[in-house]
């Protein structure tokens, strides 16, 4: 089983739609995803609670109010089939909660806008994750709502070059995107007549996925 952590101290920057649509990903790939919501308005697991029946099965759990030192081990066993935890979690996680939750997680991915404000907080959200001493290899970076390449977005290429971090993938923006949140579904179950151009993103962070070591 492997844990990764969907985090941006932005609201409104994508963690959900990031979170849901990997699951449905994997999902849609033969693997057994849980969404571990962590955000007290729960929208990963309203997303769940409407995905229709004959899809891919994908398990949730709400984490609003877990003391995530205790139940660490807890989240694990409750479901032991699954092959993935992704955690949703809200804006502006505190520093402890963080702590916790990054101890066990093996990758961290950060959603970011393209807009010259949110990329401009990218480098802070990013530090604040180094400082709780997680490693910088295990960080990846989606850029999320992107129509064109901005000059902003040319410039957060080159800082997370200089980090080593990777840019994984551009999801765009698109109107799909709220549609499928409302059906609980991910884009990569569309059919491709309508979602073909989006398919490429989930299935590359499906093989990214895949290729995280169990033990990392
Ligand atoms: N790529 C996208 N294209 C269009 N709308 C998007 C996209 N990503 C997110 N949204 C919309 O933006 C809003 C915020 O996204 P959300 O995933 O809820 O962010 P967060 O969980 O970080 O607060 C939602 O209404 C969502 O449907
Ligand atoms: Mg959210």
């Amino acid at each position: 089983m492997k844990k990764v952590v969907i985090l941006n101290p932005k609201g409104g920057s994508g963690k959900t739609t990031i979170a849901t649509n990997l699951a449905a990903s994997l999902a849609a790939g033969g693997l057994r995803p849980c969404l571990l919501d962590l955000d007290p308005q729960g929208s990963s697991l309203a997303w769940l609670k409407k995905r229709p029946a004959e899809y891919a099965s994908i398990d949730g759990i709400n984490g609003a109010h877990f003391n995530l030192r205790v139940t660490r081990s807890w989240q694990f066993r409750q479901y032991p089939d699954a092959h993935a935890i992704l955690v949703d979690t809200p804006a502006g996680l505190s520093r402890d909660r963080m702590v916790d939750l990054l101890r066990d997680a093996h990758r961290v991915l950060i959603p970011i806008l393209p807009s010259a404000i949110d990329i401009d907080a990218a480098p802070s959200a990013i530090a604040d994750i180094l400082l709780t001493n997680y490693p910088r290899e295990r960080i990846a970076i989606v850029g999320n709502r992107v129509r064109t390449r901005t000059q902003a977005l040319g410039a957060l290429e080159k800082f997370l070059a200089s980090l080593n971090i990777p840019l994984l993938t551009f999801v765009k923006d698109s109107q799909l995107y709220v549609r499928a949140s409302a059906m609980g579904l991910g884009l990569i179950e569309f059919p491709p007549w309508m979602a073909r151009d989006e398919s490429d993103a989930w299935v590359r962070l499906r093989v990214w996925f895949e290729a995280i070591p169990d033990n990392a």
